[in-house]
């Protein structure tokens, strides 16, 4: 049973008998050599990082990825000792923190190198750190083709110690692969040249979701999956090739019922108006918990095992549903946002269809003021 929340009753039910399968798959797939480090990133992609990393530190997962100080803080906070990556960087006025926590950054650009360099040695400590290529992402990381220029310079580091070499697929995701067979090629290139030179470091990363599931060259030494540990697939095509369970249900309750004459009009704007008498449930949710406006009239919720549609603008706080087409229903029923119901089910991917964006977008946005609450059951939500 999942222990419900008090008063309002939103909330997000994390399942954690479910994080544990898909960590498992994802052993499964790359083996007992290849280091795992869950991105645990923007609150575990929604799902209460505290919790999610603690489960996935005994689950085996042999460090996690966040995006900033703060989050890695985070973890130190709970408990997590394993090695946490920084993938975003850190900046000057961070290094007392970093080193205090023991977080390892992804370094990137040339200046900071240079700038923590010194720093490091003027106070006479050191920091490990990961060094991030740019192979085809366009975003941070030295350029892959720029090596000569870098590569000496990495040579001279010292308080700096060079435990990491990583870079990132752009399309991982897509069926068209040139790209990212081209991206690892630049990759391989560039671990080669460093091998060459004796510069090698220990922990070679590149795969994320996608790759883990599609591109086994590309595990090197450690993979960073995100996605496919909250258990959903990167991309439809892929859904057969592992065995995902979703860890995450967004449910509430019908906060009034109410019987209303055709013509009647529904929520700011009058972009809805009843053809027919109708039956409206108002739930107590809206886009200031993270569930997008852009579901307005295009929505659609779970209730006693059947779909009703978002009717109107969603509203900050509040939600409307056409239910007049469903048997039996009453105030105080079980409404499932995202998730299962009976035979129904509302998967991330197809709320991210109708909010017109991807499913990291939708579960990142479930807003801080709905509750996770944190269970374990082999029979999934
Ligand atoms: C640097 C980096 N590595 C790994 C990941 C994990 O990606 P995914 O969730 O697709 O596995 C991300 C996610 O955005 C990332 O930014």
């Amino acid at each position: 049973m999942i222990p419900l929340p008090k008063g309002r009753p939103t909330f997000c039910a994390v399942n954690l008998a479910c994080l544990r399968w898909n960590f498992r798959q994802v052993r499964k797939k790359v083996g007992r050599k290849i280091n795992i480090l869950s991105v645990v990133k923007a609150n575990a992609y929604g799902h209460g990082a505290g919790q999610v990393a603690r489960t996935l530190a005994d689950a085996g997962s042999d460090g996690f990825g966040v995006a900033t100080l703060e989050e890695g803080v985070e973890l130190r906070e709970v408990g997590i000792r394993t090695p946490i990556l920084i993938l975003a960087g850190v900046y000057p006025d961070q290094l007392e923190e970093t080193l205090r926590y023991r977080l390892t950054p992804v370094l990137y650009d040339l200046g900071t190198l240079e700038r923590l360099e010194s720093e490091l040695r003027r106070r006479r400590a050191s920091l490990g750190f990961h060094l991030k290529i740019d192979t085809g992402m366009g975003r941070i990381g030295l350029l892959a083709s720029e090596i000569d220029g870098w590569i000496s310079k990495l040579g001279r580091l010292k308080a700096l110690k060079f435990d990491g070499l990583s870079s990132h697929f752009s399309h991982a995701e897509s069926e068209e692969e040139e790209y990212t067979h081209g991206q690892l090629t630049t990759f391989t290139a560039v671990v080669e040249r460093l091998r060459q030179a004796g510069l090698c470091p220990p922990l070679i990363h590149m795969a994320l979701s996608a790759a883990v599931i599609t591109l086994p060259s590309s595990y090197f030494r450690m993979v960073r999956p995100g996605l496919i540990l909250y258990g959903i697939p990167p991309s439809p095509v892929m859904a057969d090739s592992i065995t995902l369970k979703p860890v995450l249900s967004w449910k509430t309750r019908i906060l009034q019922l109410k019987r209303v004459p055709k013509g009647s009009s529904i929520s700011y704007g009058r972009t809805f108006v009843t053809q027919r008498e109708s039956l409206i449930a108002t739930l107590p949710v809206g886009y200031a918990d993270g569930y997008h406006r852009l579901l307005s009239n295009r929505g659609a919720a779970l209730v006693r095992g059947r779909r009703a549609p978002v009717v109107g603008r969603v509203c900050m706080d509040l939600t409307m549903l056409d239910v007049t087409d469903i048997r039996g229903v009453k105030q105080g029923d079980e409404v499932v946002l995202l998730g299962k119901q009976g035979r129904e089910s509302i998967s991330a991917d197809e709320m991210a269809l109708w909010a017109e964006t991807i499913s990291y977008e939708v579960l990142t946005s479930i807003s801080a003021r709905v509750p996770r609450i944190h269970y374990s059951s082999k029979a999934s939500t």
